[in-house]
């Protein structure tokens, strides 16, 4: 039986920081306001898709002591491509150097464990290594004078290397779905702005994040009492709270990075995953549970036996 482990781990963030001060001192909102509705303190704004990706996927592939040439397939997932045409994945393909394919997936915010979920079936597939991004930024389709959106973007990248390996590998259970009747709850038309009902979407998420991570750990055989490490997508960490409360899992037991990345979409979660690892929160055997929801509407949520 062949499955996948994740052997290396990177993140990119551009360098400037804007702060909720700096938000308020040019928008009708406060830091009190912005801390208390979203649990966002700062975020990171600048650079390209591809090129955050880029730097990211070279720390995830140096960490997995991989060269770029033995990289089978990159999956990039991305709600903010550089172009529309050609795949930004194509750019970061060149940029280090990948010698197989690579491919854009759009799927919001839940972009990064769709990705994830594709990878390992690659492997299974019989791919023997895929490097997995979320790269955005949100800023460069952000109305930066609407202050509901302008507070709670965020703009970075995250990368997993994985690798077949002999056994079942790490991933017990996936869940994957999508609404499109609620797509006019967040949407971005070409050459537009973000818009987004965010309330609705508040409400919806919190439903999704529990249904979706409930029936992910059935299918594994678990239950949230199970789960060493929750690594929600992070949009808000009132979301967070709520899912986490509803699923059972203590605060503890959750990463929560949106105070200094804001809500990076698709990237969230590699930032989070990463946080984990890099503080040693999340060690090899440590069952690790992803959730994340977007546009679409989308949701996605893995369970992982870290290390296989
Ligand atoms: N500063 C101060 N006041 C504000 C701000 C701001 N930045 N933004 C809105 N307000 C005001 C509103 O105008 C409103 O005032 P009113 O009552 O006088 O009309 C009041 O604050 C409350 O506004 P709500 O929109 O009801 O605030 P809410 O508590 O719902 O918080 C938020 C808004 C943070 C956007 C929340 O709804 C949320 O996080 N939703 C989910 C977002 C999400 O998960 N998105 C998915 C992915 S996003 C992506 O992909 C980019």
């Amino acid at each position: 039986m062949q499955g996948a482990i994740a052997t290396g781990w990177g993140i990119a963030v551009p360098d400037k920081v804007l702060t909720n001060a700096d938000l308020s001192a040019r928008l009708d909102t406060t830091d009190e306001w912005i801390t208390e509705r979203t649990g966002i303190k700062e975020r990171h704004i600048g650079g390209t898709t591809s090129g955050l990706a880029i730097e990211a996927g070279r720390e995830a592939l140096r960490r997995a002591g991989r060269e770029a040439s033995e990289i089978d397939l990159l999956v990039l997932a991305t709600t903010t491509p550089d172009a529309i045409v050609p795949g930004t994945s194509a750019t970061v393909q060149n940029g280090l150097g990948i010698a197989g394919g690579a491919m854009d997936l759009n799927a919001a915010c839940s972009g990064f464990v769709y990705a994830l979920v594709a990878a390992h079936g690659f492997i299974l597939a019989g791919a023997r290594r895929v490097l997995v991004i979320g790269a955005e930024t949100l800023s460069r389709i952000t109305d930066w004078d609407d202050r509901r959106l302008a507070v709670i973007v965020g703009d970075g990248a995250g990368a997993l290397v994985l690798e077949a390996t002999d056994g079942p590998g790490e991933l017990l259970a996936w869940d994957l779905g999508a609404d499109g009747s609620l797509r006019n709850l967040l949407y971005c038309e070409h050459g537009g702005y973000l818009f987004m009902d965010g309330k609705e979407i508040f409400r919806k998420a919190v439903r999704a994040v529990v249904e979706s991570s409930l029936a992910t750990l059935e299918r594994a055989g678990l239950k949230p009492d199970d789960v060493d490490l929750f690594v929600p997508h992070q949009a808000n960490a009132r979301i967070i709270s709520a899912a986490a409360a509803r699923l059972g899992i203590p605060e503890d037991r959750c990463v929560v990075t949106i105070d200094r990345y804001g809500n990076t979409s698709s990237a969230s979660i590699p930032l989070a995953l990463a946080d984990a690892l890099d503080s040693g929160r999340l060690t090899a055997g440590s069952t690790v549970l992803m959730s994340g929801f977007g546009g679409g509407m989308t949701w996605a949520s893995a369970v992982l036996r870290w290390g296989g």
